[in-house]
């Protein structure tokens, strides 16, 4: 039989090691062929593909390598060749052992095949992304479970079709997956993500923004710190609006994005919060800027930040991912009543257990239930007898807000990321709307209270419901003067 490759290459190791390498360049080609067949492309099948598969590879082509090398140190050394076995298919044993090996290395193949098609289906799946790496990203999937988009692919937000992404989504994945394994990630971890697919390609395949329209109606109840727990109800018309000059006038609170006006901003911060510097240019090509007064930045000092277009996720930032403030969850949970209302203080007693600093989510959950428990028992001993059913129903439900949206052991918490949508929790929508951007003409970005919503009706329990389809002038359940007109909420509601 003539030889293609040098004698050296004819050695068992060498073998084996091609054998290795020629495998797995098989299978990286049958999954790029699934890959350009398939209806709707897998991404993370690129770790499979790309980082795990090749590197099967390249431990064969070392094998390769070492085999080559040995051999011919051997004949240098003056040992004689190795002879490969001579298989003669008319020796009966010769021809068993034959036929076992062949079909052994065709099953192999198949199963490795096989293996790889569902490695391949597996790097798609929401398990993969949330619970491999189940305690690094247990915070995000968990609030993922509970939000709008549990029925929708991380992918789908994170990564998306087509080459580019692809690839560089595969080359952060490959890191993420080593930061995994050697303990080398940051906790929390970092938001905003730097590279994160452009809206318009992740949000705006399903959202078409020209097609949101009318308004949004919201019905709050609060329950203020008092023993009483006092209700205050909110009933708030929030201007969403459209841009789809067809089917109606272009207006609200997403009309000002994207489709006609450019809003550009330049932030101080890494989380975007800080924005001393806005400019809008209009469909027309009108431009204004907004300088906030508070700044004391120069015109020069501003040029050098870099600016960021507006999109999606400069408003939606945790569409998702959403840590809930104590107060809000506490809030809902008791218009619900599945807190009772009338136990006394129960809100202000369930928000503090759940701020405590814990350091474990079992240590925790612990704490809040002794910490309840207890309050009654010594402050209300009457109530803890007579409603001891509801009490343990208290717990039980601050327990699960607990556990939906904090994570001591990745130091998440609702603190740790802003959600720009509103302005009472976190600065959001107020980061430009405060009153204090002014533009060169001395026009001021509004923070009137009907600009974005109109205030339908407002009530406490002692008052009367206040009602007009033209907003009610806005009264802040507790009295603090005009703090509020002048103050950013959050300046005080981020800091309990
Ligand atoms: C609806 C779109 C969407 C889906 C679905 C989605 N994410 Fe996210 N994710 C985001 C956005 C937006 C951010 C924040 C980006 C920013 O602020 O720059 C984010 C941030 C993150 C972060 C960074 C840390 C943080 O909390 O900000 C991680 C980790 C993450 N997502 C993991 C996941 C995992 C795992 C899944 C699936 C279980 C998933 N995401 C599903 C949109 C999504
Ligand atoms: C694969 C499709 C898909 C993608 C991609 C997607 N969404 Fe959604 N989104 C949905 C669905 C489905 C719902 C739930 C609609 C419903 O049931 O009302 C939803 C709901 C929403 C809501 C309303 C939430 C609420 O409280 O009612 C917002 C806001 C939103 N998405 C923003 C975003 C943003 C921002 C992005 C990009 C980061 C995004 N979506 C990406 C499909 C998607
Ligand atoms: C000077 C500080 C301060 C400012 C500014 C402020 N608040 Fe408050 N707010 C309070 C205090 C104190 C309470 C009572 C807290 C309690 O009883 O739990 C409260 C209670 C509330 C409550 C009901 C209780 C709850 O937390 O559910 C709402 C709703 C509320 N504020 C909305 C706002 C809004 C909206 C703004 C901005 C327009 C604002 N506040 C600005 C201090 C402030
Ligand atoms: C200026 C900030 C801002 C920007 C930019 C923005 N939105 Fe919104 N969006 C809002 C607010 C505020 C609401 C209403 C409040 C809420 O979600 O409860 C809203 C509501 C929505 C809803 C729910 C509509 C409904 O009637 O329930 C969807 C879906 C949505 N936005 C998607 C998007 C998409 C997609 C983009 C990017 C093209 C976008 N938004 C850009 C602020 C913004
Ligand atoms: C990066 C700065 C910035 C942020 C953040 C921002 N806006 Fe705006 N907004 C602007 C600018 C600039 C205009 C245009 C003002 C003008 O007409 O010159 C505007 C205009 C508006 C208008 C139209 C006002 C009118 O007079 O008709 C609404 C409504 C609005 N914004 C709502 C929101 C809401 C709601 C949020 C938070 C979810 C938000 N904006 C966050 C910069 C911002
Ligand atoms: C730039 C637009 C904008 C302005 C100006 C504005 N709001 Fe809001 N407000 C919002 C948005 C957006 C939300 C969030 C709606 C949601 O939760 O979906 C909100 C929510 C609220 C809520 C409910 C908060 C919560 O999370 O429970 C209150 C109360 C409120 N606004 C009061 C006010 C008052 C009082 C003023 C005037 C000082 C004001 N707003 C001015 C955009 C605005």
């Amino acid at each position: 039989m003539k030889r293609i490759f040098p004698a050296s290459f004819y050695n068992p190791v060498t073998l084996v090691g091609a054998a290795i390498a020629a495998v797995s360049l098989g299978l990286i080609a049958f999954l790029m062929v699934i890959e350009s067949f398939a209806e709707n492309p897998k991404p993370y099948m690129g770790i499979v593909a790309f980082v795990l598969l090749p590197g099967v590879m390249i431990v064969g082509l070392a094998i390769l390598i070492f085999g080559i090398l040995r051999e011919r140190r051997r004949v240098h050394a003056g040992k004689p060749e190795t002879h490969l076995p001579i298989i003669d298919l008319n020796n009966p044993k010769h021809r068993t052992a034959f036929v076992f090996f062949s079909f052994g290395t065709i099953l192999l193949l198949i199963l490795s095949a096989f293996g790889s098609f569902k490695a391949y289906e597996h790097t798609d799946s929401d398990q993969f992304c949330g619970e491999t790496c189940h305690k690094v990203m247990e915070p995000e999937y968990t609030a993922y479970e509970y939000s709008p988009h549990a029925r929708v692919g991380c992918v789908k937000c994170h990564i998306g079709p087509g080459a580019g992404w692809f690839v560089r989504s595969k080359l952060s994945g490959a890191y993420q997956v080593y930061a995994t394994l050697f303990n080398k990630y940051p906790t929390p971890i970092p938001t905003p993500i730097e590279n994160l697919r452009p809206a318009q390609e992740t949000c705006e395949q399903c959202h078409w923004p020209k097609q949101f329209f009318s308004q949004k109606e919201l019905m709050n109840t609060y329950f203020t710190s008092d023993e009483n727990n006092t209700r205050w109800s909110l009933n708030l018309l929030v201007k969403v609006g459209g841009g789809n000059i067809e089917a109606g006038p272009t207006s609200g609170i997403h009309w000002h994005m994207n489709i006609a006006n450019e809003v550009t901003y330049a932030a101080v911060d890494t989380q975007r919060q800080v924005i001393p510097w806005v400019r809008i240019k209009t469909a027309e090509g009108k431009i204004i800027t907004y300088k906030s007064t508070e700044s004391t930045l120069s015109d020069a000092e501003i040029q050098k930040i870099q600016k960021r277009r507006m999109d999606c996720i400069d408003c939606h930032n945790r569409p998702t991912h959403i840590y809930h403030p104590p107060a809000r969850s506490i809030d809902h949970v008791m218009s619900l009543g599945w807190i009772d209302p009338e136990l006394p203080n129960i809100k202000s007693v369930a928000v503090k257990a759940l701020e405590h600093p814990y350091t474990t989510k079992p240590a925790a959950l612990d704490s809040i239930k002794q910490e309840i428990g207890e309050f009654y028992r010594s402050n209300h001993p009457d109530v803890a007898a007579k409603k001891s059913a509801q009490i343990d129903r208290a717990i039980a439900e601050v327990q699960k807000i607990y556990s939906r949206n904090y994570f001591p052991e990745m130091h998440v918490s609702w603190k740790k990321f802003n959600d720009n949508i509103g302005h009472m929790y976190y600065p959001g929508c107020f980061r430009c709307h405060d009153g204090k951007h002014v533009s060169e003409e001395g026009k001021v970005l509004s923070r009137d209270c009907n600009v974005c919503h109109t205030i339908l009706a407002q009530q406490t329990e002692k008052d009367d419901l206040r009602i007009s389809l033209q907003g009610v002038e806005y009264k802040h359940p507790v009295d603090i003067g005009d703090a509020w007109k002048e103050m950013n909420c959050s300046d005080c509601h981020n800091s309990q």
